[in-house]
């Protein structure tokens, strides 16, 4: 898995092989060429040993904490399992419980669904909005964007020591930005926290498939990712940390494995007994080939080494950014600055253009697929443009006029299976387009800029 090519300067490992590596697209202008999928950061392609596992285990796929028979006991195995895989891909305490969700979305809405009464609820506008909306039963303290991981922690300590002293509170923050790929200061902040009394759950959903991720060392109380970030797209996402909050909660889902006896009463009505462990929030039937596939992506990961995966990144990350910085029209959108450490997620406006038909341009011209528009993440993009909130875009003109401001943003996303061949189109695309123009006509459609034929 680690074949070394050298680099200029450092030794970095081929990309891992993920599936769709050799899947060639047709372009507007006529041939075909091998897709380069460069939008890790909205779902990454399936790790091939991913894959292979699944394939392995699927003639033996049973149901889970249910049957009696052969595959069913095999399959629960499988799923209980890789809940220990993860807690230890994750460094969890003794006593953390790792609940298969959905989804990042997934988690944070579960956890929400289990704050206490009066719980006070802190989180950064910079957050992704499966981080910023499910906690509008608490009352939330919307922090504004700080410009230097200092002011972060800053922001959240002044926050935190005006809050009612006694009650539950919660901070939840990102590990590394969906839009800018920066990292935020997660250590620093769970202390701040926890200073306070209160706790912190990390969005790790950026983080984990780049960066190993230590519960324990970070000393946050609870950790979210999804699955299809993490090489593994088979629906599932996790929520491991703390216990008691969990456990003390109504389940997330009512129905069968989350609970342990049910009984009719005297007077018609049905008594419960919930399970305390994870299951109590895994109601229905669970999904163990998406289970599964996090364990095995968890594995590949550790295996291949983090240290050896994020110096290539890092790689990957250099000839962009380099690239970007030789096109006097392109802006780097970034809070943290030039210096501040990052993952292979890069946002950009080209001035003189409308994002949708910079990104259009990309695929149809250059097999090149990324994303355009505010990621899910709109009050941090927004103000990363200075952009008014009501304004809109059209596809074909440029949505700002040199010396205007822009409306949406491209995004450039890769990871552990990115050749290096995919950022050097890319970096070549985006200069020969900003240099010639798009080759083809753009119509809009569904308020997508898409090929005029
Ligand atoms: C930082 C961050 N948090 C949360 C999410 C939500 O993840 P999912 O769509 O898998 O629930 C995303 C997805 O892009 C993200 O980038």
């Amino acid at each position: 898995m680690s074949v070394s090519i050298a680099a200029a300067d450092q030794t970095v490992c081929a990309p891992l092989p993920v599936l769709g590596r050799d899947v060639t697209v047709p372009l507007v202008t006529g041939g075909e060429v091998t897709y380069a999928a460069l939008d890790y950061a909205a779902s990454a392609p399936a790790l091939q040993r991913v894959w292979d596992d699944v394939a392995a285990y699927a003639p033996y796929y049973g149901s889970v904490h249910r049957g009696a028979g052969y595959l069913s006991q095999l399959s629960t195995d499988l799923f209980e399992n890789a809940r220990r895989t993860v807690a230890d891909f994750l460094d969890c305490r003794d006593g953390d419980q790792v609940v298969f969700t959905r989804s990042t979305t997934d988690s944070l809405n579960l956890l929400a669904a289990t704050l206490p009464a009066a719980c006070q609820v802190f989180v950064f506008e910079t957050e992704h909005h499966a981080s910023l909306l499910p906690w509008r039963d608490a009352r939330v303290t919307y922090l504004n964007a700080p410009r230097t991981p200092g002011e972060a922690v800053a922001t959240l300590e002044r926050a935190l020591a005006d809050r009612d002293p006694y009650g539950p509170a919660l901070v939840c923050v990102t590990g590394a930005s969906n839009v800018t790929g920066e990292l935020w200061p997660v250590r620093e902040l769970a202390a701040a926290a926890h200073a306070h009394g209160a706790r912190i759950v990390l969005d790790a959903a950026q983080l984990a498939p780049h960066h190993p991720v230590s519960v324990r060392d970070l000393d946050v109380d609870w950790v979210a990712f999804s699955g299809h970030k993490l090489y593994a797209p088979f629906g599932s996402g996790v929520l491991a940390g703390r216990s008691d909050w969990l456990r003390e909660a109504e389940p997330y889902l009512a129905g069968g494995g989350a609970s342990r006896k049910v009984s009719r009463r005297e007077d018609g009505g049905v008594d419960v007994e919930w399970h305390e462990s994870a299951a109590r929030h895994e109601a229905g039937s669970p999904n163990v080939i998406g289970a599964y596939s996090i364990a095995s992506a968890c594995k590949a990961l550790t295996e291949a080494g983090f240290d050896t995966l994020v110096a290539r990144e890092r790689h990957l990350i250099d000839t962009v950014r380099a690239g970007l910085a030789e096109v006097p029209e392109v802006r780097v959108l970034s809070l943290f600055g030039d210096d501040a450490p990052r993952v292979g997620v890069i946002s950009f406006v080209v001035e003189g253009w409308n994002s949708s038909h910079f990104a259009a341009a990309l695929s149809a011209e250059y097999g090149i697929g990324v994303r355009d528009g505010l990621f899910c993440a709109h009050p941090l993009v927004r103000t990363l443009l200075g952009s008014d909130p009501q304004a809109q875009g059209e596809c074909g003109a440029p949505e700002a006029a040199p010396g205007e401001k822009s409306l949406n943003a491209i995004r450039v996303s890769f990871g552990a299976g990115t050749p290096d061949e995919h950022v050097e189109r890319f970096v070549r695309a985006v200069k020969e387009l900003v240099r010639d123009g798009a080759q083809w006509q753009y119509r809009t459609e569904d308020g997508r800029c898409v090929p005029a034929v």
